[in-house]
């Protein structure tokens, strides 16, 4: 059942972080909704500008409702993630996602002000709710690369001003993660006296972090085991999703985990059986495989065993 995010932020705060998650094609959908089925959690799929553009939106939308109709007891919401003023308006008018993000974090306040107002206003009309993200997390998204020393925390008097001139239902804040695989050089962290001073300043307010992926060292180097090489890469110490959760965060970003489940499991298959080639045998591994981490990350945010608990209070 699609919900609003809303709804599901209404549910979590303070309690626990709703795992969203990105995907990109059925075996993820599969392994998504077969995770969260068995872990009993609700949870948000994520599209992102690339992943409408993989096969083709129509597709992925169509794969969410196949997903949708195969595992019925599943609730979620469908939200566009790192939208642009465009495709932000695009997924508005499709009417298939419960929320959008518009993220002009790399533009000037005034101008990220602007451009998500008119989104919010877009969106509200249409009964869609907005994320915005303010301040600048390190890393590579799509199109965006963010040098290190570029990349900076949000500061929670502006993150205060943003949402009351803006009208945003949530706020993607930048408190030391960043995209990809390799997040941390030197202390291995949250920020969390930011997230503290945003929370104080923005009570009840649904925060989102980006860039949440723990990248697993197990996952790592059997990654490196089977001919990869991904030296050095580090995540988010999944032990603080739940701190973070009560101060605020109901919303947690993890893309890079999954991808690295994808390239273990694809890795190892080919190098063990050098002369098969169907993609059909390590395409069921990582639908299973994907499904234990989807199922192991929401026990961690604390989402798992919520199902019973939202469904009643969404009074179906
Ligand atoms: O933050 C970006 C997400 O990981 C989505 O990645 O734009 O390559 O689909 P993508
Ligand atoms: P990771 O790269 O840490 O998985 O972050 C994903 C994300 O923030 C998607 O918006
Ligand atoms: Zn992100």
């Amino acid at each position: 059942m699609i919900v609003t995010t809303a709804q599901l932020f209404k549910h979590a705060y303070g309690k626990y972080a709703v795992g969203a998650y990105n995907i990109n094609n059925a075996e993820q959908a599969m392994g998504l909704f077969r995770g969260c089925i068995d872990s009993q959690a609700p949870f948000i799929i994520q599209i992102s500008k690339g992943a409408r553009k993989y096969t083709d939106k129509r597709m992925l939308e169509a794969i969410i409702r196949a997903a949708g109709d195969i595992f019925p007891d599943a609730i979620y919401a469908v939200h566009l993630d790192h939208g642009d003023e465009e495709t932000c308006y695009d997924c508005i008018k499709s009417g298939f996602y419960s929320s959008v993000m518009i993220d002009a974090s790399h533009e000037s306040f005034d101008k990220n002000v602007a451009i998500t107002k008119r989104v919010v206003d877009a969106a509200h009309a249409k009964g869609l709710s907005v994320e915005a993200e303010l301040g600048m997390l390190g890393g590579v998204e799509e199109d965006i690369k963010v040098e290190d020393g570029h990349a900076t925390l949000t500061n929670p008097t502006e993150a205060l001003d943003f949402v009351k001139k803006t009208g945003c239902d949530s706020l993607a804040c930048a408190i030391g993660t960043s995209h990809g695989a390799y997040k941390f050089k030197g202390r291995q962290s949250l920020h969390f006296d930011v997230l503290k001073q945003i929370q104080t300043l923005l009570p009840g307010y649904p925060l989102v972090m980006h860039g949440s992926s723990s990248v697993p060292k197990d996952e790592v180097d059997r990654i490196n085991a089977a001919g990869g090489k991904m030296p050095n890469a580090v995540g988010v110490d999944p032990k603080e999703y739940l701190p973070a959760a009560k101060l605020g965060v109901t919303k947690v970003n993890i893309d890079t985990d999954g991808r690295l489940v994808w390239c273990r499991v694809h890795r190892e298959f080919f190098r063990d059986k050098p002369g098969d080639f169907d993609f059909r045998p390590p395409g069921k591994i990582f639908m299973d495989e994907y499904a234990k981490f989807i199922a192991s990350r929401n026990v961690l945010l604390g989402s798992a065993n919520q199902l019973a608990d939202l469904r009643k209070s969404l009074g179906k």
